[in-house]
Formats: C-alpha cells, structure tokens, sequence
C-alpha cells in the first residue's frame, strides 16, 4: 500500500511541476521538483473538519467579494481597508446647486446617475460637473456598506480610524467624518477614500488632481432637498422627501452593474496592503466580539485599545511606502484572480450538486425515488470538480477495510495542494497580507476539496462509476444521499458565498433580482435621512437584518416595497 502511495504521489508531484510554471521562476527550462515520498494521511484526514475557531472562509469571501456590491450590500459591515488607486483618465461626476469647484474635501461619484441626484437644491439650478484624473489617486477603500448611514456598524472602520471610536451621534456627521479622515491622511499623501451604498463613490480631500472636463446645467429632479449642516445649534439634519420611484431606480440600476466580479473595477485595489479585521493575529480581541454573533451582526466596535494601536500600525506599515502603481505588489501574485479561479470553479458546481441531492426531499420540487438516477447524476457532478485530481491509481483496497479512505488521500491532498503548492518558495517575499491571503486560500480550497473527496470515495466504494449500470430503485443510495446533502449544505454554508442567494423562482422580465440595501428597503421611513435610521425602532426590520434577494418591478409603475 505504502509503495503505491508513492507512486501516487510521484505521478501527482509530475502534475503538480507542470502547473507551477508561474513567471516568477527565472527563464529556464522546467524541472522536475523531488518526488513527495508518502501522502501524510494525518495531514490528508478526510475525516478532520475545520477548526470552529477558523476564520479563512470570512477572509476568503470578503476578499473574493471586494468591489462588488451585491455581497457588500447583503455583509454591509465592513472588514477590509484596502490602499487602491484610481488610475488617471478615470472620470468622476460632482452634482451640486451653485457652479463652483469645491475647494475642500467633497464627494464624487463613479456613476453620473449618482452624483445627479445631489444636484436637486432649493436653487432651481442643477448642476453637473464631469471631471477627470490628471494623475492616479491613491486612495483608501472601506468595504462593506461603508457609505451607509446606520448605526449598528457600517461606519465602524472610519470612525476607528479617525476617532478611535465610534460615535453614533455623528452618523450623519458626513463633513466632519470626512474632513478628520482627511487630516489623518495628509502624512501618506491620500487623496480619499472610496466607499459604497446604492453605488461606489469616491471622497476626495482636495480636487487639485482632477480636471473639468464639462459642467452642464441640467434641470432639478424631484422636490427640493436640504443638506445636513452643521450649527451652533448641533447638526440640523437635511430634509429629504419622499423622491419618486423611478428616480431612485436610476440609481438601483447604475449600482448593480457593478454586483459581480470584477465589480467596480475604475477602483484598483493593492490586495499586498489589505488589512482584514478577520486577521486574528493582528485583532485579537475581536475574536470575543465575534463570538456567538451571526456572521451578519459581526462589527470592529468593541476592540481593544491594543488592537486600535495595531490598526493604526498596520496602515502605518501599508501606507509609508504605497505608491501609485498597484501592479507593483509585493510580490507580483494576482491574488484577486486567482481568488475568483476557485470561486469559479466551485461556485456553479457546488449549486447544482445541492440541487441534485435535494431530490430526496419529499418536499423538493424535483422529488424523486429514484435514487439511483439521483446518485448517478451526484457522482457525475463529483466527477466533474476532480477531473484533474482523481489519479488513475487511487482506487478503494479490495482486500479488506480502509476506515479513514487513506486510498483517497493523495486525492485530496492534489486537489487542495493544486493552486498554491506552486507559491511556496516565493513565500519569503511574501507581505504580512499576502501571507493571510495565501492562508485563507488553502484553507477554503482544502475544505472544498475534502468534502468533494469524501463524498467522491464514497460513491466510489458504493461501486458507483460513470460507466456503472443503474439499478432500480436504489434504495440503498438513500442514507448515503442524504447524508451527502448534509455535508454539501454544511460546506456551502460555511463557505456562505453570496453568489448562491439568488432570487427563487426568477424573477419576471419586468422585474430584477434585487439584494436590499440602504436606503431602499421594503420599510424604509420617509424622509429617510432626518436621522440615522435605528433598526431596533423599525418594526418590520427583518429585511435590514437579514438582506435577502427579492424580485422587484423595473418597468413603470416601479416599486422596490413590495413584490
Ligand atoms: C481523522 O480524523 C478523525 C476525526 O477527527 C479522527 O477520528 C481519526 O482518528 C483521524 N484519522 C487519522 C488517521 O488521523
Ligand atoms: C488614535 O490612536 C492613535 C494610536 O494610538 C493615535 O496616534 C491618534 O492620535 C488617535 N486619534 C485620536 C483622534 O485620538
Ligand atoms: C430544496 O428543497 C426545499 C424544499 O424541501 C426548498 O425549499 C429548497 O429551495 C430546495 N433547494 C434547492 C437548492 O433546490
Ligand atoms: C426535476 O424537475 C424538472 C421539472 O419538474 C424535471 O424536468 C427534471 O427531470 C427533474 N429532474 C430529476 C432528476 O428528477
Ligand atoms: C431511474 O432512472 C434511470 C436513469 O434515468 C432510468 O433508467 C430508470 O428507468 C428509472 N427508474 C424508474 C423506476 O423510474
């Protein structure tokens, strides 16, 4: 057994030389790297879930989800501040009452559906001014919903920054937010920051490096609104009233082009310098914060003073040296592809094999006693997902027990080894965020892989082939299914990739998929921004808490209420 194992492992360390041709090595003819001797089944334990304690799948999903809104609307607390840029020729749009340049920190958008909608003053003047960069913006981005106006985390990541706390008196304290965001800035050369809510936009602290290129007057849309000031008085809050429908789905549309990878790509992140609140090395006591909480209800207020120091060195770290080319990373590794490598290649699969198993629910719309069709249609779908993992000779012992699958190991260890085996000896030139990146990825890879293994090994065992003849009815498939089912549901719900919270049934052809998000929800109050909205005084607030997909109507007459 030993012997063969090696075989494997020589023949799978073959496969693994051939994909480790990265330009990192030096232009020489490939070699062969030295054969792994045995598969450590202790390491490759099919059995052996991940630690409760771990963290890499949250890392793994915020990273994978950067930039793009339908995720960051549904995980609207931010964990990620990220160094980006926003290269030169970029354009970026400013709506306003009066034709003045601002001459302090002020916000632009990305979308001109955006930035028109704050050019509805008293004044009956609208006007629109498209600018362009001169020069990159180096900028800070905020993931999450970080542009939300709520209490209960959204601006968590900010207020750290420049406060060292939280204020929920100032959440819509906007100005001054970002006027001390600015201040803190100056020592890197920031330019802004950029953040989300029903689009992205980019705050900049001063728009010497933009260019006008046009300023047009357009007419007020929708009644008159007032800007939150402040006065000796405290802050009078702005006067926003009820807009019609089809004006807010202007803005809707404009942000769910940007949903999916690659998402809002006018944004260059440098993921070397990403900061990740998941990172228990660098935020210890967050560890206790996060506990027994939903992933949903998971915020950075509550750190420890420690901790906020460790914050402020970290960008310290990151900022000092941030240039303004973001291809000049640390060590050259696309880390934001070779994340959406995975999410590819599993995300689709994985769906539909839930779909598969979910025909032994009598309550499914594809019920079905035929578990052997079931099991065949599972397999294939295993299959699939192992094309190049499942080596030739890994086949079940015929001559006795095997209870851990060690048969399997060098399957699994392929399979989870495969996209970062070949970085290894680039490690050393590895940043300290690069080292969580590459940790995260192994770890979320290693778990696909050992659930899609264990099940595979099963299947096989059970004497189910591609080629296999299929019995009827199968019914002694139905406890393997169902467990399977059990092992599928806990992987996609630990993975939790937004990508699966879909809109079911789908949605009509007048109708989009919609992920609720700030400020239209099915309740939201009007005028919505008189304050900052308190979730626990809503009553119906469970589409707040628990932003889940619904259709809504995208042809006259709009309604983002109710379906
Ligand atoms: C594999 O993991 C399971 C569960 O943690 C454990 O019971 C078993 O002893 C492990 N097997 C080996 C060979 O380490
Ligand atoms: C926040 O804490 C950092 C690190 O201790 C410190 O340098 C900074 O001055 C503090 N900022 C404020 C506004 O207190
Ligand atoms: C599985 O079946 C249940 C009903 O038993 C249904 O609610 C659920 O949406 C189905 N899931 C999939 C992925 O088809
Ligand atoms: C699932 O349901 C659809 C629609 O009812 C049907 O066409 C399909 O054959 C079913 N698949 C299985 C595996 O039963
Ligand atoms: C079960 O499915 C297989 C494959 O589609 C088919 O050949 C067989 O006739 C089905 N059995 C029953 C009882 O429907």
């Amino acid at each position: 057994m030993h012997q063969l194992l090696s075989i494997f492992a020589f023949l799978s360390s073959l496969v693994l030389s051939f994909a480790a041709q990265t330009p990192l090595t030096s232009p020489s003819t490939p070699t062969l790297p030295p054969p792994l001797i045995q598969v450590d089944v202790r390491q490759w334990n099919l059995s052996a879930s991940p630690s409760v304690d771990s963290v890499s799948h949250l890392v793994f999903d915020t990273v994978a989800s950067l930039l793009q809104h339908w995720s960051n609307s549904r995980y609207r607390n931010g964990h990620n501040v990220v160094p980006g840029i926003v290269p030169i020729g970029t354009l970026l749009y400013h709506g306003r009452e009066n034709l003045e340049i601002p001459t302090g920190p002020e916000w632009t958008a990305v979308d001109p559906e955006h930035s028109r909608i704050f050019c509805r003053g008293a004044a009956p003047d609208c006007w629109h001014l498209t600018f362009v960069t001169t020069k990159s913006l180096r900028v800070l981005h905020f993931d999450g919903s970080s542009a939300a106006k709520l209490y209960g985390g959204t601006l968590d990541t900010q207020d750290f920054l420049a406060w060292n706390r939280t204020r929920p008196e100032w959440v819509m304290e906007e100005a001054g937010r970002l006027r001390d965001l600015c201040e803190w800035g100056k020592k890197y050369q920031l330019d802004g920051f950029s953040r989300m809510q029903v689009d992205f936009e980019v705050m900049l602290c001063d728009f010497s490096p933009l260019q006008a290129v046009s300023y047009v007057q357009l007419s007020p849309e929708g009644p008159p609104y007032r800007f939150p000031i402040m006065t000796d008085r405290g802050l009078d809050p702005p006067f926003v009233p009820q807009s019609p429908l089809g004006m807010a789905y202007k803005l809707i549309e404009a942000g769910a082009w940007h949903n999916f990878y690659p998402g809002e790509s006018r944004i260059k992140l440098d993921l070397t310098r990403l900061v990740s609140f998941y990172d228990t090395d660098l935020f210890p006591s967050l560890v206790q914060v996060r506990s027994g909480l939903s992933r949903l209800e998971h915020r950075i207020d509550g750190i420890s003073e420690r901790d906020i120091q460790a914050y402020h060195d970290r960008l310290d770290e990151v900022l000092r040296d941030f240039g303004n080319d973001v291809s000049l990373s640390a060590s050259g590794v696309d880390w934001r592809t070779l994340y959406q490598v995975i999410v590819e290649r599993y995300a689709d699969r994985l769906e539909m094999l839930r779909y598969i198993l979910n025909a032994t629910e009598p309550t499914a719309e594809n019920y079905s006693q035929n578990y052997t069709q079931t099991m065949d249609s599972a397999m294939y779908r295993l299959h699939l997902m192992l094309t190049s993992y499942a080596l030739q000779t890994a086949t079940p012992p015929t001559d006795g027990r095997d209870e851990d699958r060690v048969w399997a190991s060098p399957v699994f260890q392929h399979c989870a080894t495969t996209h970062t085996s070949s970085l290894f000896p680039f490690r050393s030139s590895f940043s300290r965020s690069e080292l969580l990146l590459l940790k995260a990825l192994e770890d979320t890879n290693r778990e696909i892989c050992r659930v899609v293994v264990k099940l595979w090994a099963e299947g096989i065992e059970a004497g189910v082939q591609p080629s296999f003849p299929l019995r009827e009815p199968g019914d002694e498939f139905l406890p393997v299914l169902k467990r399977w089912k059990a092992n599928i549901d806990g992987l996609m719900g630990w993975l939790d990739w937004s990508t699966w919270r879909k809109c079911r049934p789908a949605c009509g052809v007048e109708e989009v998929c919609y992920m609720p998000t700030w400020l239209y929800f099915k309740k939201t109050p009007w005028p919505f921004l008189k304050q900052p909205i308190d979730l626990n005084l809503i009553d119906d607030s469970e589409e707040w808490r628990n932003p889940t997909p619904r259709c809504i109507r995208i042809l006259e007459p709009f309604d983002w209420h109710n379906p």
